[in-house]
């Protein structure tokens, strides 16, 4: 609103070409090394040989795989951008890097897993915890047995918290009690708290299971297979000296009597918002209350003292939906984080995470939405009670989070183009929301397919399998997806929203937002509003595409723009092209076969740390712990998932 006072911020670096190498590619004047790829030993007195065979034990105490989202925590305020706690999200795994000296993943003659391979992996999954530093060189590496250092894999001991902890849904065989669950799967997006913790997302964990069984209503709405896991953990065959469930608990098929005797609930304690503390090591904590779905992320909302505390999330499936909880705790400053002090945060996050509403979006077509309670009493479109319309008990709250997806559906939430990142303007408190690409929307309302509409339970179960074009999802065949944005209403569970770009090829015809082959993108992914003076700041976009129009010019890449005034929001419609924003300009690309995720920067702006995942061919020394990430590959190496510190050469803020 004082626009007319401040120093537009300005993006000073010349936008980078589209790339198809086995590099990262960084504008004039910026170096880009890679840090604590996947496989780097956390303890000293080890080091990654690309020959070697990756083994469990070996795997329990290395970098994860496949790095996506991630946040950098203070030990001391001062030395901030110096040395820190990094914490990354290790998503999933590529098979053929793991076992690429020995061949695999191989299969038993009986057609199981072996019992090591299935260790192996699951232990290639989770959360890295490494302190990291800056020498006086500028150069970036990681401590080996920092007593910060430490794993979380999907057999870590994690607790329960929130409505559904301790109620009946989650009591296994495990845990009888239901307040205990072992592992945390396929983390994707991260978010962060204002006390000092990490939250871990848990997007495309339903496959890890298998249930060949009678299968629960929530099963079947996430997704479980009915015929195999994504890698046949549940096959393997536990050591006699392990718990006799370590692997058969990927395995729901309900078997006897009471839940506690078998592990249908397994995947019941899946599908939340993970909280980690990355100062201390103490168990990390599912807080059940931000509601069960695939979450891509956990953005916090506009944090203001005495006002609830907020935090967006969106499921990344195709025509799944937006959420919002909102805390029932109001922010009290004096709880902010203090770096580097030990004390009990997940305490805090209790405070904040465990009591609150949740919320999911309808987006209107005139520009308005609304904000539709997912609580047992909240009326449905047809008027019953949401607790009586999913079948359960009246003050189920449990059972609401459970079954959120159908609790949505119930309500009248708007179907989106698979929302991956959102991420806020902590000033404005905008928002703003990937959704990356949809082939499942069809021009006509009547090819909808929504079965989620009858009296009966057993109805409930998919959602929207196609749904109609809308005016927040507005193309068809959306294969280059977009970002929107909204701005919360005065007026309660309200909010306003717009189409910020839309991506395409040049030539396209739905190039509503005038790209050019200096900004050209498609499949809009991470997201990060990087706040800089004067309350403006650089909103980063990655990408990780698979549209052909893009495909052909470049790898996934890293944009940045500087987003026009809160002011010049009016209703709907393209508005990157005609306002006074700077434009959109190409900051990085990737090496070929990855998708470009994660991303913080260091107080100081001067290093910007990004995500490679799943890359083809890169980095081009498997064998160095650190090196150049812009040297190209020579021969074919042993992939490895990274994260890239980009730095200017003379040290200063990156991007401007
Ligand atoms: Fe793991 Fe939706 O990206
Ligand atoms: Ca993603
Ligand atoms: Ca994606
Ligand atoms: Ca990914």
């Amino acid at each position: 609103s004082n626009g007319a006072q401040k120093t537009p911020l300005t993006l000073a670096f010349e936008a980078v070409q589209g790339s198809l190498t086995d590099a990262v590619v960084v504008p004039e004047g910026y170096v880009a090394q890679v840090l604590v790829p996947w496989g780097t030993p956390l303890s000293t007195g080890d080091s990654w040989q690309s020959d070697q065979p990756m083994t469990a034990e070996r795997q329990a105490s290395s970098v994860g795989m496949n790095h996506d989202g991630m946040a950098g925590f203070a030990l001391d305020a001062d030395n901030a951008s110096r040395r820190f706690v990094l914490v990354l999200n290790n998503e999933y795994i590529d098979q053929a890097a793991l076992w690429a000296p020995q061949g695999g993943p191989t299969n038993t003659s009986e057609g199981k897993r072996p019992a090591e391979e299935s260790r192996t992996e699951i232990n290639a999954h989770g959360v890295t915890i490494v302190e990291v530093e800056k020498d006086t060189n500028g150069h970036w590496s990681h401590v080996p047995g920092s007593r910060y250092n430490r794993r979380l894999t999907s057999a870590t001991v994690m607790e329960m918290a929130g409505p559904v902890a301790g109620s009946d849904y989650v009591k296994t065989r495990f845990s009888p009690a239901g307040t205990q669950t072992r592992g945390t799967n396929n983390n994707c997006g991260n978010g962060l708290t204002p006390w000092g913790t990490y939250i871990a997302c848990e997007e495309n964990w339903p496959n890890v299971f298998v249930n060949h069984g009678q299968l629960f209503q929530d099963d079947a709405r996430i997704g479980i297979p009915t015929d195999k896991s994504r890698y046949g953990w549940d096959t393997s065959a536990g050591d006699a000296s392990e718990e006799s469930d370590e692997f058969a608990r990927f395995d729901i098929t309900p078997r006897g009597e009471r839940a506690e005797d078998d592990y249908r609930n397994e995947a019941r304690t899946f599908g939340y918002q993970v909280e980690v503390d990355p100062y201390s090591d103490a168990h990390a904590v599912k807080r059940t209350a931000l509601g069960r779905f695939r979450h891509e992320g956990c953005w916090l909302g506009k944090l203001e003292a005495g006002q609830p505390v907020v935090y967006y999330s969106g499921h990344d499936s195709r025509n799944e939906y937006v959420y919002k909880y909102v805390s029932d705790a109001a922010w009290d400053p004096a709880d902010a984080n203090r770096p580097g002090e030990a004390y009990d945060r997940l305490a805090i996050g209790s405070k904040y995470l465990d009591n609150g509403t949740l919320y999911v979006a309808r987006f209107n077509a005139d520009g308005s939405g609304e904000w539709l309670p997912l609580t047992p009493s909240a009326q449905t479109r047809d008027g019953r009670s949401l607790a009586t319309a999913l079948g359960l008990a009246e003050n189920d709250l449990a059972g609401v989070i459970i079954n959120t997806c159908d609790a949505a559906d119930l309500m009248g939430a708007t179907p989106m183009d698979r929302p991956e990142w959102a991420t806020v303007d902590p000033s404005s408190g905008e928002v703003y929301l990937t959704l990356t690409n949809n082939s499942k929307r069809s021009e006509e309302a009547a090819a909808a397919t929504f079965t989620n509409q009858g009296d009966d339970i057993a109805q409930l179960g998919v959602g929207y399998e196609t749904a109609p074009a809308n005016a927040v999802n507005p193309r068809a065949n959306n294969e280059a997806g977009h970002i929107i944005r909204w701005r919360e209403s005065r007026l309660p569970n309200a909010f306003r929203w717009e189409v910020f770009v839309f991506g395409a090829a040049t030539n396209d015809e739905g190039n509503h937002s005038g790209l050019t082959e200096m900004n050209q993108f498609a499949s809009p992914d991470g997201l990060w509003f990087d706040q800089r003076d004067d309350g403006q700041g650089i909103l980063w976009i990655q990408t990780d595409n698979g549209y052909e129009g893009i495909t052909e010019y470049t790898n996934d890449q890293l944009l940045a723009v500087v987003p026009n005034s809160l002011d010049e929001i009016q209703g709907t419609g393209p508005v990157i092209n005609n306002s006074n924003q700077q434009q959109l300009k190409r900051f990085a690309v990737g090496p070929n076969g990855c998708e470009v995720t994660g991303i913080f920067a260091t107080p100081d702006k001067t290093a910007l740390f990004i995500n490679i995942q799943h890359p083809g061919n890169w980095p081009a020394d498997g064998s160095a712990l650190t090196q150049d990430a812009t040297a190209e590959t020579s021969g074919q190496v042993r992939p490895r998932a990274s994260t890239v510190v980009i730095q200017k050469r003379d040290g200063g803020p990156v991007g401007v």
